[in-house]
């Protein structure tokens, strides 16, 4: 079976935006693939530093995967874990920065923006795509599924495994060159104010609040001030575009098609929303709820998922670390 896997950074509350994106993605993919699914925490410690923090957005997490039905318990089922109980991955970062060039990361979109931007840029923020692709290649995954803004990651990581395999090719080809598996048909995903859903401006849409202050959140989405009586475009709408993705394209289309023929307010989308929203999560946020209370299971999963990880890490940083000559 092909391996996936992808990782999620515990910079905040998992959103809307991550759960359409990403989660429910990627959940779609465990009938069909071996899973790894990880919490990406050194990732985060790149812009939160706040322990207390770093941890309670790991555990939100990890309960944000199993309350929605990642299915860590069959043999074969998915890998749950955290990035920093695997330190394969960090040495693999080492190694493989010795096989990445400044002029590669100079080039990162990431990195640029943050130059740009004037901002105070760590030795991290500019390494970044190296621990992301030793995410990747310490596992010999075959597809990574990401969102569109991390489609020059996903490049770094295959040019940093070809330049290593020529380095080794004598070896045969040590790392596994993965295939970013971007899904076409997730749109940007918009927030309260229509600007794309980020935790940096602030416009999110958190999972699993009470359905009392869900419902109030979806209320407060922006929209124009087009008369009840009147034609509205619902392609050109937040509330529309995030009730699509929620239910679908098909399911979507009557209220798109009352929306255009007048007569239907926004406030009715907006209603339509929270509805939705309520039944996909209704069930999942008691999963969510029971979870946050348990630390000590939620602890066992992890440490369990970090085991399977190394186990599967270690034989080829074994393989490496001989092709490279600091092991024996
Ligand atoms: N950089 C990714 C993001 O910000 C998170 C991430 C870290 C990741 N390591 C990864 C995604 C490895 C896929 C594979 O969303």
């Amino acid at each position: 079976m092909k391996t996936a896997l992808t990782g999620i950074k515990p910079s905040g509350v998992p959103h809307l935006g991550n759960y359409l994106g990403m989660i429910r993605p990627a959940l779609a993919l465990t009938a069909s693939y071996q899973c790894l699914y990880f919490i990406a925490d050194y990732h985060a410690l790149t812009t939160l530093h706040d322990g207390a923090a770093l941890r309670a957005n790991t555990a939100a997490l990890a309960a944000t995967w199993l309350a929605l039905g990642l299915d860590v318990n069959a043999p074969e089922g998915a890998l749950l874990y955290r990035q920093s109980d695997v330190p394969e991955v960090m040495e693999l970062a080492w190694i493989l920065s010795c096989f990445t060039s400044k002029g590669l990361l100079d080039r990162a979109h990431a990195y640029k923006d943050a130059l740009a931007q004037n901002r105070d840029i760590t030795a991290a923020v500019y390494t970044y795509p190296v621990l992301m692709a030793a995410d990747i290649l310490a596992f010999g995954a075959d597809v990574v599924p990401v969102g569109r803004d991390q489609k020059q990651h996903l490049e770094m990581c295959r040019d940093i495994a070809v330049r290593f395999n020529h380095v080794y090719r004598d070896l045969g080809d040590l790392l596994v060159v993965p295939e970013p598996l971007i899904r076409e048909d997730v749109e940007t995903i918009p927030g309260l104010d229509g600007r794309k859903m980020s935790k940096s401006y602030g416009n999110t849409i958190p999972m699993f609040l009470p359905a009392a202050q869900l419902r109030k959140l979806v209320m407060r989405i922006q929209t124009d001030s087009t008369p009840v009586a009147e034609p509205k475009d619902p392609d050109a709408a937040a509330v529309f575009q995030l009730y699509r993705q929620v239910v679908g394209r098909e399911q979507a289309a009557p209220l798109a098609e009352r929306l255009r023929a007048g007569g239907t307010g926004w406030a009715a989308a907006k209603e339509a929303l929270a509805e939705a929203l309520e039944a996909a999560w209704a069930e999942p946020r008691a999963r969510y709820e029971a979870w946050r209370q348990d630390a000590a299971g939620l602890e066992a999963v992890l440490r369990r998922g970090g085991e399977r990880a190394r186990a599967l890490a270690a034989p080829r940083l074994r393989a490496i670390r001989r092709a490279v000559g600091t092991g024996v």
